[in-house]
């Protein structure tokens, strides 16, 4: 059974989100994907945090979300518990991502990367395992800075 994969982006990804959907539907993943579907004007936040939470709430295994940089997807989709938002301009980040920072959600830029240059990561990514170990100590003391901030904000 291959992954289920959320996508979501703002018009500045718009163009990229597409070709990666084709390749993802081509190659059996499930994809479930929460727009934009144009290249008019919209704000990343609306469709990337959805795309984000999906994966927080395990209705997809992993998110590939974009917008023009990446710059504001990453902030977006990290702001969600449990995401671990990777933005990759290259092959090498995007598996080290997945092999030593168990990334649930790939964060590319629609204006940065050139489709097949995005598609290399994603399919570097889609195909790395995290290698555990010694790296989930780390991801454990992530996580628990996670639930510290968000005990300490409720308590202001
Ligand atoms: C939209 O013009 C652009 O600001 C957005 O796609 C993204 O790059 C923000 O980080």
């Amino acid at each position: 059974m291959k992954a289920k994969i959320a996508l979501g982006t703002d018009h500045g990804g718009y163009l990229l989100k597409e070709e990666i959907k084709k390749w993802l539907i081509a190659n059996q993943y499930e994809v479930i994907d929460f727009g934009t579907n144009s290249e008019d004007s919209v704000d990343y936040i609306d469709f990337v945090y959805p795309a984000a939470k999906s994966v927080s709430q395990n209705e997809a295994d992993f998110a590939i979300v974009f917008c023009g940089t990446g710059l504001g997807a990453s902030y977006v989709a990290n702001k969600v518990q449990g995401i671990r938002a990777a933005l990759c301009q290259d092959e090498f980040t995007a598996e080290l991502s997945k092999l030593h920072n168990n990334a649930n959600v790939l964060v590319l830029g629609g204006r940065i990367l050139a489709p097949q240059r995005a598609l290399n990561l994603v399919k570097v990514w889609l195909n790395t395992e995290f290698e555990g170990e010694r790296h989930q100590k780390r991801i454990d003391k992530i996580h628990e800075i996670e639930l510290f901030e968000c005990k300490s904000h409720k308590n202001n």
